[in-house]
């Protein structure tokens, strides 16, 4: 059997840096904002943000589409967390949380909006809503030629099952114009990732690399195209975050 991208991905990959990132990607949330909550982790990979969560939630649901067994393996020794296989775009669960959090997931579903309203549905009047999608204002040179080529290469069977390599030599190939942004503190548009690509230390940039090149779906969502399901869902944004103008960061409330 084939084995899906992402449990490759995260069977494979060492994430240094795993906690600066997530609190980067949630901020202004702080591991504060987590304490005592009933959370669910949707789309969860391999537990890498759930096992931060876990040392203050009061209890954390988590669940992947791809990657629950391995999730469940390195949540396992936390006594408060569930671990099960699901879809953010159908998932239904009789209950409500605190604080439901999908970080890199929306965006690499068939149908974004659907995803984003299922998983709304799931948080509590007054609960929190925290996401990180690709933005759609995201540099054209994204859209129009690293895309299609990625394409390309992740449909070569050879380069799919040997993508750590493949990462790992695209850093190798990269580390320059990044280490170039990161030094002349270049921030506009894409060197902006760059720059900050070029702040990280070589595992941390394959990291990153990898997750790029990796996904088979990939949509990039609009500021408007959020603030529309926000308004459809009935919340309120309290903080958009645009990330090394790649991604947007949000935290919306369940009025
Ligand atoms: C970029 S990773 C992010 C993982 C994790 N949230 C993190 O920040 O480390 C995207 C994850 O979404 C999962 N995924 C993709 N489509 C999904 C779906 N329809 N339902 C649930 N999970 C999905 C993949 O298996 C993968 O683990």
């Amino acid at each position: 059997m084939i084995e899906n991208e992402w449990h490759r991905q995260w069977r494979e990959l060492e994430n240094s840096g795993a906690e600066e990132l997530f609190f980067n990607l949630v901020h202004p949330n702080t591991l504060d904002t987590f304490k005592g909550k009933d959370v669910l982790d949707a789309g969860c990979g391999q537990g890498k943000n759930s096992r931060i969560i876990a040392r203050v939630a009061g209890q954390l649901t988590a669940f992947d589409l791809n990657t629950a067994d391995l999730a469940a393996d390195r949540l396992a020794p936390y006594e408060n967390v569930d671990v099960f296989q699901g879809d953010v775009s159908d998932v239904a669960l009789n209950r409500e949380f605190d604080i439901v959090l999908c970080i890199g997931v929306i965006m690499c579903t068939k149908d974004p909006r659907k995803a984003f309203l299922n998983l709304a549905g799931l948080v509590k009047p007054g609960g929190r809503f925290i996401i990180h999608v690709y933005a759609g204002e995201i540099s054209p040179f994204i859209r129009y030629v690293f895309d299609p080529l990625r394409k390309i290469l992740i449909g070569i069977p050879f380069l799919k099952r040997n993508m750590h390599f493949v990462s790992r030599l695209a850093t190798l190939i990269c580390s320059p114009v990044f280490h170039a942004a990161h030094k002349l503190k270049i921030r506009s548009g894409l060197w902006g990732y760059m720059a900050f690509l070029g702040s990280l230390p070589f595992s941390g940039k394959v990291d990153h690399v990898y997750d790029k090149i990796n996904p088979n779906t990939v949509r990039y969502i609009s500021k408007e195209e959020i603030k529309t399901w926000c308004r459809e869902a009935g919340f309120e944004i309290k903080s958009m975050n645009n990330y090394h103008n790649v991604a947007w960061c949000v935290t919306m409330v369940r009025r």
